[in-house]
Formats: structure tokens, C-alpha cells, sequence
């Protein structure tokens, strides 16, 4: 008899250096009050110039799967979440998988922005549920650091560098299990958010160099107001799919972009704010990386115990959305 799919471990890292609002008001017209007021962001973290990417997504890796107790080489499915590629072909997850030594594993990469880790939780447990495979290690690692433009203050203020992951197996009698999940697309939106340069659309040449299209743009205000009412949608509806009650949520973890969002989501949701996990004033919006950091936060300081009940809502590029309620 089937018993759902469980998190058997999570783990992630962050790169050392630290930065600082008043460190970055030195080199960008902006300060800490600004950043505070606006977003909740207190310090990011930078990769160094040799970490990339892949080598973050296999630090916070290793890490989870020790938590799982499972072996590198005994896993089956690899899928990283991230906007910021170590290369545009191959995937991030085929140099994690050398990384990490996972030779059987079938590796590749989803691109879904800041919900990237909600839809390869939803695809993973899909695929485990199948049959398809046995267990998965699903990742979430950006080094926005290396696309964004550090001359443009309405951008670069926001985002860090880190990833998360978390090992997915089917669950044994009375381990906890994802209850249900949710994910959605509007492609109208496209212009909101991107990397304008640097695809087929737009390859970076000699003339254009200068330009820094392979930088992240953003019309922040119109992506403000979707994303308030497209994560209170997405919890609700795996809320509602889990057959649960607000006041049955132990612990609401909202993607990590703006503290003015997530006041705005625990009030739509009914969830005081005691129970919503907060770290992006540590890291800033980590995109990809962000509920899958949160996710082993809470989880190694105890703030979620066997039992309760999780609600992870993310929005991003794309536009996209996810969430996904778990059982503990
Ligand atoms: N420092 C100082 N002043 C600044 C800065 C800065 N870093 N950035 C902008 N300003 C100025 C602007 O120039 C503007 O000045 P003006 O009034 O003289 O023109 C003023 O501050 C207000 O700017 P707004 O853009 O209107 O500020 P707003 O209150 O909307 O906050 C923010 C901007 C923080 C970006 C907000 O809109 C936001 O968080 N949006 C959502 C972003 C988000 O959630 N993204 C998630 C997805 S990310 C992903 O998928 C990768």
C-alpha cells in the first residue's frame, strides 16, 4: 500500500561572503533605510568568482542527502531549480550529478524562476509515485549575483546567492508526506520579469555588449500585485486540497522577496505572523534557492516537528506560481 511520498532530508548552503546594505550603499545610490523600509532586507550573500551554480546546488546536496541517509550513488533522479545556470547547455543538475558522484541518476534542470523548487517537488513526487523512480533529489541554486545589473539600484539591492534541496522517497507507515501540490503559469506576463539578453532572442554580441541585457529587469510594482494574489490563490488551493483549516498550519514558508508580500499573504491566509518563516533579511530573494533555504532553516532549528503541517507558496518569472502543503 502506497503511503505518499515523504521528505526524508534537507539540507543548504551559502556562500560565505556577506553583503551588506550599508557595504552596498558604497558602490549603488541606495542605503539601508531604503532597502529595510521597502523590502526587509538587511545583507545578501555573493559566491565567490570559481563558485558557481552547480558547486552551491552540490554543497546544500550533500547535505540533505546525509540527512536521508542516502548515498550518492544510490540516487535516481536529480532536478535543479534555477534561473542562473553554470552554462545554458548542459543542465546545472548534469555537473551536480558528476559532483556528487550520483552515476545512475537521471539529472536535469527546471526553469520556473523563484517557484522552480515547488515545481520540481511536484515533478519528483509525480515520478516517484509512478514508479519511475525510486528516490530524487530536487535543488533549488542561483548565483543571481552574476545576472544582475550591479549599476541599476531598483534591482540589484534585492537578490543573493545560495541553494536548498531536499531528498524525496516513497514514505514508509507513519512518516509524514506532501499532502497535495499546486502549480500555474501565465505566459502573458513574460515582460514583468527577465533576462532580456543572452537567449536566442537576444544573443550578446560586440555592439550590444554593453547594454548588460543578461541581466535580470523588473517592473517591481505590477509584480508586487500578482504576487500577492496569485500565492493566496495557490495556498488556498492546496490547502483546500489537503482538506486543512488555517488554524491546522503549523508553519507557512513564503518565497523570500519582499517582507511586504509575505505580511500581505499571512493576512490573506489568516495565519498570524508567528507562524510564517522569515529569513530574507539574511539572504535576500535567493529565487529559486529561496523556500528550499527556508525549508532546512526550519527544519535544523526545530522550528518544524514531526507532525505539522507546512504550506510552501512561491511566485516568480514567467509569471509562476507554486505551492505545496506538507505533513511533517
Ligand atoms: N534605493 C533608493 N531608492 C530607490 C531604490 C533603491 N535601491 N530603488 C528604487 N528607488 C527609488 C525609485 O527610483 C523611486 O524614486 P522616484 O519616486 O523618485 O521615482 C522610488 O524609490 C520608489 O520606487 P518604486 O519602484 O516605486 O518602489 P516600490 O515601493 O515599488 O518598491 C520593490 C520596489 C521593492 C522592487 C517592490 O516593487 C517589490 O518588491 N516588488 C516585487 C518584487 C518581487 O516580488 N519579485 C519576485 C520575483 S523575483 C524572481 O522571480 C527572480
Amino acid at each position: 500500500m502506497s503511503h505518499g511520498v515523504t521528505i526524508a532530508g534537507t539540507g543548504s548552503y551559502l556562500p560565505e561572503k556577506i553583503l551588506t546594505n550599508d557595504e552596498l550603499s558604497k558602490f549603488v545610490d541606495t542605503s539601508d533605510e531604503w532597502i529595510v523600509t521597502r523590502t526587509g532586507i538587511k545583507a545578501r550573500r555573493i559566491a565567490a568568482d570559481d563558485e558557481h551554480t552547480s558547486h552551491l546546488a552540490s554543497k546544500a546536496a550533500e547535505r540533505a542527502l546525509e540527512q536521508a541517509n542516502i548515498a550518492a550513488e544510490d540516487v535516481e533522479l536529480i532536478i535543479v531549480a534555477t534561473i542562473t545556470p553554470d552554462t545554458l547547455t548542459p543542465a546545472t543538475a548534469c555537473y551536480v550529478q558528476q559532483q556528487l558522484g550520483s552515476h545512475k541518476a537521471v539529472a536535469f534542470d527546471v526553469s520556473a524562476a523563484c517557484s522552480g523548487f515547488l515545481y520540481a517537488m511536484k515533478l519528483a513526487k509525480n515520478l516517484i509515485e509512478s514508479g519511475s523512480f525510486k528516490n530524487a533529489l530536487i535543488i533549488g541554486a542561483e548565483k543571481l549575483s552574476s545576472f544582475v545589473n550591479w549599476k541599476d539600484r531598483t534591482t540589484c539591492v534585492l537578490f543573493g546567492d545560495g541553494a536548498g534541496a531536499a531528498v524525496l522517497r516513497a514514505a514508509e507507515e507513519g512518516e509524514g508526506r506532501i499532502l497535495a501540490t499546486d502549480i500555474g503559469t501565465d505566459g502573458k506576463q513574460t515582460h514583468l520579469l527577465n533576462i532580456p539578453g543572452g537567449g536566442s532572442a537576444c544573443p550578446i554580441t560586440i555592439d550590444n555588449a554593453g547594454e548588460r541585457l543578461a541581466t535580470l529587469a523588473m517592473l517591481g510594482k505590477e509584480v508586487f500585485k500578482h504576487a500577492v494574489t496569485r500565492m493566496k490563490n495557490s495556498a488556498n488551493t492546496v490547502i483546500e486540497r489537503a482538506g486543512l483549516q488555517a488554524e491546522d498550519i503549523s508553519i507557512v514558508i513564503p518565497h523570500q522577496a519582499n517582507l511586504r508580500i509575505i505580511d500581505a499573504i499571512a493576512s490573506r491566509l489568516d495565519v498570524p505572523n508567528e507562524r510564517v518563516f522569515v529569513n530574507l533579511h539574511k539572504y535576500g530573494n535567493t529565487s529559486a534557492a529561496a523556500i528550499a533555504i527556508a525549508l532546512d532553516e526550519a527544519h535544523r532549528t526545530g522550528e518544524i516537528k514531526k507532525g505539522d503541517k507546512v504550506v510552501m507558496v512561491a511566485f516568480g518569472a514567467g509569471l509562476t506560481w507554486a505551492a505545496a502543503a506538507i505533513e511533517w
